[in-house]
């Protein structure tokens, strides 16, 4: 018995020493397959020796073997520890494992493009299809084409961007449903999301620049009733299916009659109670003047239609709580990573 537990001594120190003179991983490796392997290890080898031994001296034996093997184990985990340090990998002393890694700025949407992509999915769902039109504008379509007369307030230089050579920036999205109009016969059902511009004082509730998404449906025996079922679904759609919807008579150029659509939102709180939010002004819509019409080619007789407008930046500002507009343009990253993966 004294000689298997001599030659366990014998052996701890060697592999101890190997494990302490070892310069690479794969040396460490080799050595812990070399002394611990399951089965042509070398204390593997003495414990198969156990059997020669009187019973009651082996388990004096086995638990020194163990103890060697707990030993033997620390030591090649600290070397390789160690080794793995000084590669510059992970471990090194004074690096903190546990912190949580660095992800890569992958980018997102800007709250606005979020909004009108929602927009979008709900009028895309409705049959409407995408159109877009030019920022810098000739004075006849932002204004004469949808029956402004340039001596109007709206055409004021005041209120409006001009450039050198006769355009502006536009001051809404209803030029677009001009240029659709011109291009394409009816039936129409087109969504226009785009900047618009305007001499506004930059403050909580005006930038000079700011999006708008404009909707247009022309086609043969389109009513008021269109305008209203069509605004009221989308209504439902996106503030949720208890949503009410009102039209209160306005005034635009370019469409007669016009209201301005007001929604109510009504939802429960915490507790189960219903709640109704108070109404909340988001769109310009009306009939498509028969002038319009006539303007842009298209028959008045035979056709009518609806078109309304909206902002999206001020649709986000009352679904997101945001209160001051100018959070949009401020390029805060606190604020704008909140909506980066939605
Ligand atoms: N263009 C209007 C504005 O900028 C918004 C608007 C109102 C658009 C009524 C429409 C409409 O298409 O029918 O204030």
């Amino acid at each position: 018995m004294s000689s298997l537990l001599d030659d366990l001594s014998a052996l701890e120190a060697e592999a101890l020493e190997a494990v302490d003179s070892a310069d690479t991983l794969d040396n460490l490796e080799s050595i812990r397959v070399q002394y611990l392997g399951r089965k042509d290890g070398r204390i593997s080898a003495i414990l198969r020796r156990v059997g020669e031994l009187e019973p009651e001296e082996r388990p004096q034996v086995g638990a020194e073997a163990n103890r060697v093997k707990g030993r033997l184990q620390e030591a090649l985990e600290s070397q390789t520890a160690a080794l793995t340090a000084e590669k510059g990998g992970q471990g090194s002393p004074g690096e903190d494992l546990t912190l949580p890694g660095r992800a890569p700025w992958a980018g997102g949407r800007h709250p606005v493009t979020l909004v009108i992509d929602e927009l979008w999915e709900i009028f895309r769902g409705l049959g409407f299809t995408r159109a877009r039109g030019p920022e810098a504008e000739t004075e006849w379509h932002n204004f004469v084409a949808l029956n402004t007369p340039l001596d109007h307030p709206a055409a004021d230089e005041q209120d409006t961007l001009y450039l050198k050579g006769g355009h502006l920036l536009r001051s809404h999205t209803s030029p677009v449903q001009v240029r659709v109009m011109q291009s394409h016969r009816p039936p129409i059902r087109v969504l226009a999301p785009g900047m618009v511009y305007r001499r506004d004082t930059y403050d909580a509730t005006h930038a000079p620049a700011f999006a708008q998404l404009e909707g247009l449906v022309v086609d043969e025996g389109i009513t008021f009733v269109d305008l209203k079922a069509t605004l009221a679904e989308f209504a439902r759609r996106y503030w949720g299916p208890e949503t009410r919807v009102r039209f209160r008579p306005s005034f635009f150029p370019f469409t007669e009659p016009s209201a301005e659509v007001d929604v109510k939102r009504v939802y429960r709180d915490a507790e189960g109670r219903e709640q109704e939010t108070d109404w909340l002004e988001i769109m310009g819509a009306g009939m498509v003047d028969p002038a319009v019409l006539d303007q842009c080619g298209i028959d008045s007789e035979r056709y009518t239609g609806f078109a309304f407008g909206m902002g999206p930046g001020r649709i986000g500002m009352l679904k997101y709580g945001i209160p001051d507009i100018r959070a949009y343009f401020d390029n805060d990253m606190r604020f704008l990573r909140q909506f980066a993966h939605r």
